[in-house]
């Protein structure tokens, strides 16, 4: 067997499955999340997988526009493939409510994604986006109705898709051979620097380093040319990809980038093991800062009810005996429970409640964000928890 096991993470319900009033007593699936790592191809993923219709359907409740951060990266991006690629047709994969594809005029960019009630967002405001999962098939007929595309870009969607050999088949298909393929995915390298166990969850079946995604894409004649750190999503690479044969020049971040994952010994099980003993303390401390603060009678909530933080609540235990409820600004994750820990989410009404001692952050990802946000309750001595790099009151 080429793949190892180094992480448990326990039982886990689906990470976005948010309960509501009438099924929030029955008895909730839950499924052993176990990360591996690949000594071959130095893949990290998941080891049990669902299949794309269980976790991308028409109840999908993430909004890529819920952040001013990631509505502003976004449109940095824009601004940026616009002046050096001058591409005349794009495609996205994974367009969910519009956040990149609004940059771009109606006839210049295609937009795939197969959760309808948020495809319908895009549709609705004329953009010719198209309800199905990304595939050979679909890629051909977008290729017969529009032509091969000058740039795919693809954040957060790839790393969520267990097929890649269909993914860049599909790819292959419509891009042109002078094409730029942009990929952006959370960072493995930031992951185990970060602690950020909660990157794994089942939506996330891989969590990239550049070293196994280069291996993945050479079997498609794909190279990565260049790759941006970028701090979104809690450090995430932005990679900029070619078909071989194509003469583009290979950036020095590319290298630069390879190498500090070999020296930080991503190559190495050593490593992942490290990692994962790093994440049974973080767990423990986790519990005994819950514990501690609520044996003095502190009033703790949750801000951000994140596919992230389903991993964490229910990997160390943590339900309303230490959250009250969860804020959130995501319509379809309000007035429902969070899975498998049953917390309470409520809607995010511009303030914090006054008898409020401290914030749990689900949302860490967009941490300055919230703290701008949220100065007030700052003010008046505030104070929130994180769980990364260490679990910790900030
Ligand atoms: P993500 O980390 O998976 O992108 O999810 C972020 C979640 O946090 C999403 O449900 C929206 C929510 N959120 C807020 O409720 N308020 C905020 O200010 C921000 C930035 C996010």
């Amino acid at each position: 067997m080429n793949r190892i096991n180094f992480l448990d993470l326990g039982y886990q319900p689906l990470a976005n499955n948010y309960l509501n009033k009438n099924n929030k007593n029955k008895k909730e699936k839950k499924y052993r999340l176990k990360v591996c790592f690949n000594k071959i191809t130095k893949v990290v993923s998941i080891e049990k997988t669902f299949s794309s219709k269980m976790m991308f359907n028409n109840r999908y409740p993430y909004r890529s526009s819920m952040s001013k951060t990631m509505i502003k990266s976004l449109k940095n991006l824009s601004k940026l493939i616009k002046k050096k690629y001058k591409p005349k047709k794009i495609l996205e994969i994974g367009s969910n409510d519009g956040a990149f594809i609004k940059n771009f005029k109606k006839n210049e960019i295609i937009g795939v994604e197969p959760c309808a009630n948020v495809e319908t967002i895009t549709k609705k405001l004329k953009y010719n986006t198209y309800p199905e999962y990304w595939s050979k098939k679909l890629s051909k007929k977008i290729l017969k109705k529009n032509g091969a595309v000058d740039l795919i870009y693809s954040a957060n969607t790839i790393s969520h898709i267990k097929d890649l050999n269909e993914v860049f088949l599909a790819i292959n298909i419509i891009l042109k051979k002078d094409g730029v393929l942009i990929l952006e995915d959370p960072s493995l390298l930031e992951c185990l620097k970060r602690n950020t166990y909660d990157q794994f969850y089942n939506e996330h079946i891989y969590v990239f380093s550049a070293i196994a995604l280069e291996n993945i894409l050479k079997k498609y004649n794909l190279g990565i040319f260049k790759i941006d750190k970028l701090s979104i999503h809690g450090g995430s690479n932005r990679y900029f990809i070619k078909k071989i044969a194509n003469k583009r020049k290979i950036n020095k971040s590319t290298n630069i980038h390879k190498k500090n994952e070999i020296n930080y010994g991503l190559e190495n099980i050593n490593t992942y093991k490290k990692f994962a003993n790093r994440v049974k303390k973080s767990k423990n401390q986790l519990i005994n800062l819950f514990d501690k603060l609520r044996k003095k009678n502190k009033k703790i909530i949750g801000y951000g009810a994140t596919a992230k933080s389903t991993t964490i609540l229910n990997y160390c235990n943590i339900s309303t005996k230490s959250i009250d409820y969860f804020l959130d600004t995501t319509k379809d994750k309000q007035n429902k429970f969070t899975p498998g820990t049953k917390i309470p989410i409520l809607k995010y009404k511009g303030f914090i409640e006054k008898d409020v001692n401290y914030i749990f952050l689900g949302a860490w990802n967009f941490k300055d964000e919230i703290f701008k946000k949220e100065n007030i309750f700052i003010k008046n001595g505030g104070k929130f928890i994180i769980h990364t790099p260490k679990p910790k009151i900030i």
